[in-house]
């Protein structure tokens, strides 16, 4: 019984184990229910009894043996089989995934280009909020009641408070402003309006404005040109043109739409600017004595200038872009395209 004994040891000892099937064939030979091991078990009622437990004893340390090798090469095959799985297949031949930047929305874009060309000229930012009362949208600005150019403005009201309203235009920062500060005031406000009007390629009940006023001791209409001058030339470039159409504003006097020099057809004349050689950007004007004195500025003492953008309408003018409803879409194809822009 001895001698079977340590046969079967040195057979373990010897076991080479070199994958699954090995090891499976060790498990039936040496540790299984009917292996070598559990067989010499069973024999054990054949040895004489003042025997039986010292060869008790050397079976189960042979037992123990078979069991830690089958134990210690069950872990191993698991390792290495655990780490094959988990290292990925890299192809280092493979070309580099291109990095998916996002872009700038044109309209921020030349937002802030428009906020830096005026910001050298002194200005600074203001804003106000979107949602406005009569008086900052309308009357301070002298739209008398009931006067056709609130209509003219197609103006979203709150039903349940018709004092309360969307703004639609930025001047009614211009009141915010001059109501909280004393001049000298050169402010710039740009931001969303809102307008009851059906959407199309020229319209949106949406959209943006970039609101510009000054106002000091001897502000003159000169100065308004200059700083447009100026803008224009650095926003389009120095060979278009600028001219003032005198138009009305109920808080400007006197008043003037600014035109430029049509960028498509060079001012000869074209669908775009309908044949005129000229494109209207904004308005512009001498702020209304009379809303300075509804801010509390000292109009005798006092004078400013005002004008009012769509930045839409800038962006559109030049990156030529025919439809306004480009800018909502939120379609990656056309907002993409802007990404290098400066
Ligand atoms: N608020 C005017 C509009 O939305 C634009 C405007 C005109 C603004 C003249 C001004 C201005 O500041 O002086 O149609």
């Amino acid at each position: 019984m001895l001698e079977k004994i340590q046969a079967i040891q040195k057979e373990i000892e010897a076991y080479v184990i070199e994958g699954v099937e090995t090891l499976e064939q060790f498990k039936l030979e040496f540790t299984s229910r009917k292996g070598k091991i559990a067989t010499l078990f069973d024999d054990l009622k054949t040895v004489p009894n003042e025997l039986k437990r010292s060869v008790g004893q050397e079976l189960n340390t042979l037992k123990q043996l078979a069991q830690a090798r089958f134990e210690e090469a069950f872990a191993a095959f698991e390792n290495t089989t655990n780490a094959q799985q988990s290292v990925p297949k890299i192809d280092l031949s493979l070309p580099v995934a291109a990095d998916q930047y996002g872009a700038r929305h044109p309209l921020s874009m030349v937002r802030e280009r428009m906020i830096e060309i005026f910001s050298r000229l002194g200005f600074t930012l203001g804003e106000g909020p979107e949602i406005e009362d009569d008086w900052h949208n309308f009357t301070a600005l002298n739209f008398p009641e009931n006067h056709p150019a609130r209509e003219m403005q197609d103006t979203f009201f709150l039903a349940k408070n018709p004092d309360i309203a969307l703004r639609t235009h930025t001047s009614s920062t211009q009141i915010r402003i001059m109501e909280s500060q004393q001049p000298p005031i050169k402010a710039l406000a740009p931001g969303r309006v809102f307008r009851n009007e059906a959407i199309s390629a020229r319209a949106h009940c949406v959209f943006h404005q970039l609101e510009g006023f000054y106002i000091d001791e001897n502000v003159s209409f000169l100065d308004l040109k200059k700083a447009l001058y100026h803008f224009v030339k650095e926003m389009f470039g120095a060979d278009v043109q600028i001219r003032f159409r005198p138009s009305y504003f109920p808080f400007t006097e006197p008043s003037a739409e600014i035109d430029i020099s049509c960028l498509i057809c060079k001012g000869k004349g074209c669908n775009v600017c309908k044949q005129s050689g000229w494109v209207e950007i904004g308005g512009s004007g001498m702020i209304d004595p009379q809303v300075l004195e509804n801010c509390h500025i000292d109009a005798k003492k006092y004078a400013g200038y005002a004008f009012g953008m769509g930045i839409e309408r800038i962006a559109m003018l030049k990156y030529q872009i025919k439809d306004l409803r480009l800018f909502t879409e939120n379609d990656v194809r056309f907002l993409k395209q802007f990404s290098n822009l400066g």
